[in-house]
């Protein structure tokens, strides 16, 4: 006569219970591992921009840290900050033309009247610019695109979320200090 376990279910059933357990736990460990990369992920891309990076309000530095003819680069920005007579220009370092970086070349003679040297050289089809980052040179259609400036109590801020496109320099681009 078989022998009937009338204490709890079979032994069988018990083990399925055990390896479905296991199962569960190894896929909620994956779905847990996968959240947090996603999470990490978009935390990676989501503070950019709320704090302070391309793409938002930047602050440049104080307006007497900006000598007339000065050209400052702000890599992580990816602008210039040029100061002519008129105020302050805030270019984009992208050529008009097919949109390489364009360097800024210290040491070239200058094309403007604002300091004997230095120059904007595009490496790609040798376009040029000068410190209003108007089209001395090449193929370049336009000038280089500005990007917003705002001086508040002195210190100069850059909206590098906005591009502004222009056909040629006017002193009413410049921000006055
Ligand atoms: S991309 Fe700058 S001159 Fe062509």
């Amino acid at each position: 006569m078989a022998q009937q376990n009338i204490d709890g279910p079979p032994q069988q059933a018990k083990g399925v219970t055990r390896r479905d357990f296991l199962r569960l736990g190894v896929w909620a460990g994956l779905f847990i591992l996968a959240a947090e990369g996603l999470a990490a992920t978009v935390a990676s891309l989501w503070p950019r921009a709320k704090a302070g990076g391309f793409g938002s309000v930047v602050t440049a530095g104080k307006v007497g840290d900006f000598p007339v003819g000065s050209m400052t680069y702000f890599p992580e920005y990816r602008f210039y900050l040029s100061r002519v007579e008129d105020g302050f220009l805030a270019l984009n370092r992208k050529c008009t033309h097919l949109g390489c970086v364009v360097p800024w070349q210290k040491d070239e003679q200058s094309e403007d009247k604002l300091a004997p040297k230095g120059r904007l050289n595009c490496p790609c089809h040798a376009g040029i610019y000068n410190r209003y980052g108007q089209v001395v040179g090449g193929p370049p259609p336009r000038p280089l695109d500005l990007h917003p400036i705002a001086i508040e109590g002195g210190v100069i801020k850059v909206d590098t979320g906005k591009i502004v496109l222009r056909e040629t320099y006017s002193p009413s681009q410049a921000t006055r200090v």
